[in-house]
């Protein structure tokens, strides 16, 4: 079976088709960082009318790339939620009306499902159950992972999501948006030593997180050290990414040893961070556990584990009536229903 997979939640148009024999076949993104970048921020507005745009380019280009045409197409999978609604709305309608006019099923995804599945489109992919660290702009979650739809969540954030946290970071140090990248390119050269800042619940004897403390430190290391030159700057970064990397570290260590488990599946934009990924590997190591990532452009969003997701979900595609509600807050414990 064929399933063509439209991802449009937020900033960025991906389209991809994923051949249950095969795997996956296709895939192209757009992303709508530069549109964004001059405004410090998405604009929702934009966003959407830029999704109108690229979405058919991008389902042509897919087909011609994998050598298909759309009559291939078994059913269209698109992320339904949660997101920008004018977003998700835009990916929502070309998926249904899609469907509608080639007379096969579409089914709406959850976009942190995706995320949480995406090391699964890997070669040597772990096997459930395992425990998966989410860690995107707007999500810093732990969860048991049994099976497709069988989701435990262990750990959230109480305030700001890591991705956030970076974001505001960057802000502070007059990088662009989003920051993460430059955050940690820019840490790279810093001393994490020079400044000392907190550990936020690393002792909180949970899985929960909270970085909002953590930025209004970096706020005051900043405001202190007017005007800040290129040392102190990459030293921030530095102690910054540090502070973030041994917390969630700590804490998916603890999360495996809690659930007796020796795999973790990261996933989410700040899975591509590689101080966080050079940590994780190095504790797992110790307790004989190992790290599963998906590739480097699926840690961000994708239109590949958006049609993955909806082939793990194949079983409860049903032809419909093709009438279709977006869900821009969308709890993934509501879509934890064991297949
Ligand atoms: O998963 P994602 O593409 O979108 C959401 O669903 O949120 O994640 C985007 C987030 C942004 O906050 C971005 O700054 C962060 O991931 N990010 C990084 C890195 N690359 C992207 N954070 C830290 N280090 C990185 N290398
Ligand atoms: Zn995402």
């Amino acid at each position: 079976m064929i399933i063509l997979g439209i991802e449009s939640s937020c900033d960025e148009t991906g389209v991809a088709l994923y051949d249950t024999e095969q795997g996956l076949r296709s895939h192209a993104l757009h992303s709508q960082v530069a549109m964004h970048a001059e405004y410090g921020g998405v604009v929702p507005e934009l966003a959407s009318r830029d999704h109108i745009r690229r979405a058919l380019p991008l389902t042509q280009k897919v087909l011609h790339d994998a050598g298909a045409t759309l009559k291939d197409i078994d059913a269209i999978a698109y992320t339904q939620g949660p997101g920008l609604a004018g977003a998700l709305l835009v990916g929502t309608s070309v998926a249904e009306s899609l469907a509608f006019a080639l007379n096969i099923p579409a089914l709406g995804v959850h976009h942190l499902e995706g995320h949480l599945l995406s090391p699964l489109l890997e070669e040597n992919p772990p096997a459930f159950p395992f425990i998966a660290l989410l860690v995107s702009g707007g999500h810093t979650q732990i969860m048991r992972v049994g099976g497709i739809g069988d989701y435990e969540l262990l750990g959230d954030t109480l305030d700001d999501a890591a991705g956030e946290a970076f974001d505001k970071t960057a802000k502070l140090l007059g990088l662009g948006y989003p920051g993460g990248a430059a955050v940690s390119k820019l840490a790279e050269s810093g001393d994490p030593t020079r400044f000392k800042l907190p550990r936020p619940m690393l002792n909180s004897g949970d899985l929960n997180f909270s970085f909002s403390g953590l930025k209004t430190a970096v706020l005051t290391l900043v405001n202190t050290h007017q005007p800040l030159d290129e040392i102190t700057r990459a030293d921030i970064a530095s102690a910054f990414q540090q502070a973030v990397v041994e917390v969630i570290s700590s804490k998916c260590m603890a999360a495996l040893k809690q659930c007796g488990l020796k795999q973790l599946v990261v996933s989410g934009g700040v899975g591509a961070n590689r101080q966080l990924r050079a940590a994780l590997s190095n504790a797992a190591q110790k307790q004989g556990a190992e790290v599963f990532y998906p590739r480097l452009e699926f840690c961000t969003d994708n239109g590949a584990m958006i049609a993955f997701a909806g082939a793990m979900r194949m079983k409860s595609i049903k032809a419909g009536s093709h009438a279709f509600t977006i869900k821009p807050r969308w709890d993934l414990a509501e879509v934890s229903v064991p297949l």
